[in-house]
């Protein structure tokens, strides 16, 4: 993600990482970040109308409190919530899912699905995604492009970036193409509540609302005609899965496909979208991966770590302890900010630099490779290689053609609107 702060904090006080406005007019705080590495990497974040905690900035002390879930648990609400219009939709009390959960109860529940999320558990969906990409990109392709310039225009998130996600997700739990746009409508309202486009004359409270229950609803209906003829996907994994001999209740079942939704929906469409930025913003990158197509596998790893979606997530401490001499008490919370971490110029070389052939490029957007590391990180990868390939394949001189429009949020960095210009191969 690229940044509009023209300078650096020149205090503590001055530091400002939590603010959805700052996030939405400017991308994201990497100077504010940057001081706190330099100056206060452990530092007690006290801001109005925000519960303080300890703003954990350098890659390594990231690293040590994800591996360390006895110290630091996830049995807490491991998002701020800065404001209260700002939608926080994933620590929600109703539901019990994998983010919310400790050892040894996490890992007995994501043994239940990992193997579908490993390497050879996604090889059965590599060429639905791939089907789903190339149409993706040949709609924009098709449609799109002016008869008399031969040069096409696209709201590249909506046009492009939004689809594969949302539709990999569907493949994975087993949703029929006909109930997609439901799906899409409902996410977008439970996670975009904020937004007026997703409102209808509704408060926010309400949007979410009526888009969280529309989608336990379905998912209620999808387990009940998954039980009755088993099928090759997720849902049926989750509807057959017993945890100590005994079938998942509803919460927990729901739970999950809702997480999966989730998580898996905005984080991956701002990687894509944010990574066409970059490659935008840096031509001659762009000019490099298309001369060397070998460059896409490191190219993805770059793009994740250049946007790292997911800006924090934090941990409740259960024991008294230290990071980097600096003592913390049991209660207090630690907030991971992990594009900080991405940026940490002790473990990154040249880390403001966008390079499409970086090696090593051990990054933390998927998180600190703890336990709960993410589930979804070959999907995610899978995805990304597979639009990238279309995207270059089919669309030349690839060009911004209006205003970027970043997503209001502390949460999820990302982009609502990206417009492009570009001609077809
Ligand atoms: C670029 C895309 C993605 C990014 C940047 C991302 C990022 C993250 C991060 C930072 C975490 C927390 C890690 C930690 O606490 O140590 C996480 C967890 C998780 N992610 Fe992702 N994610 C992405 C895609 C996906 C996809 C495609 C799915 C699902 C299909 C998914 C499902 C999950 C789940 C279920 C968890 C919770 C895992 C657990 O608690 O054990 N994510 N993700």
């Amino acid at each position: 993600m690229s940044t509009r702060y023209a300078s650096s904090p020149r205090s503590l006080e001055e530091v400002d990482i939590t603010s959805p406005d700052a996030f939405s007019a400017n991308g994201y705080p990497y100077p504010h970040w940057a001081y706190l590495r330099e100056h206060a990497p452990v530092y007690w974040y006290e801001r109005p109308n925000i519960a303080p905690f300890w703003a954990i900035t350098r890659y390594h002390d990231i690293q040590r409190i994800s591996r360390d879930p006895k110290t630091f648990s996830n049995n807490a609400d491991i998002t701020i919530r800065a404001d209260p219009e700002e939608s926080n939709t994933v620590s929600s009390t109703q539901t019990h899912h994998l983010l919310q959960m400790d050892p040894p109860e996490h890992a007995e529940y994501r043994s239940l699905v990992n193997r579908r999320f490993t390497p050879g558990g996604l090889r059965i969906l590599e060429d639905r995604i791939d089907e789903i990409s190339a149409g993706i990109v040949d709609r924009v392709a098709a449609e799109l492009v002016d008869e008399v310039s031969g040069r096409g225009q696209a709201e590249f998130v909506a046009d492009v970036a939004a689809r594969l996600p949302l539709a990999a997700i569907c493949e994975l739990l087993g949703v029929p193409r006909r109930d997609w746009d439901d799906i899409h409508q409902w996410t977008n309202e439970t996670i975009g509540a904020s937004d007026p486009e997703f409102q209808q004359g509704r408060t926010r409270r309400e949007t979410a609302r009526a888009g969280t229950q529309a989608l336990f609803m379905y998912f209620m209906q999808l387990a009940e005609q998954k039980r009755r003829e088993p099928a090759d996907d997720l849902m049926t994994t989750l509807v057959q899965a017993e945890l100590h001999g005994e079938p998942l209740n509803a919460v927990d079942l729901l739970s999950y496909a809702f997480i999966l939704i989730l998580g898996g929906n905005e984080t991956t469409r701002n990687a894509t979208s944010g990574g066409l930025l970059a490659l935008i913003e840096h031509p001659e990158q762009m000019e490099r991966l298309r001369a060397d197509r070998a460059l896409l596998e490191s190219a993805v790893e770059e793009i994740l770590r250049w946007t790292t979606p997911i800006v924090h997530f934090g941990r409740l401490v259960t024991e008294d302890t230290e990071i980097g001499g600096q003592p913390i008490a049991a209660g207090e919370m630690v907030m991971m900010w992990y594009p900080s971490g991405n940026r940490d110029e002790e473990v990154f070389d040249r880390p403001d630099q966008f390079d499409v052939g970086r090696d090593p490029n051990e990054h933390i957007a998927f998180g600190g490779f703890g336990e709960h590391f993410c589930l979804g990180a070959n999907l995610a990868r899978l995805e990304l290689r597979s639009i990238f390939h279309h995207v270059l394949e089919r669309l030349d001189d690839i060009q911004l053609a209006g205003d970027v429009e970043r997503l209001r949020s502390g949460f999820v960095g990302g982009i609502k609107h990206l417009p492009v210009s570009f001609t077809v191969r």
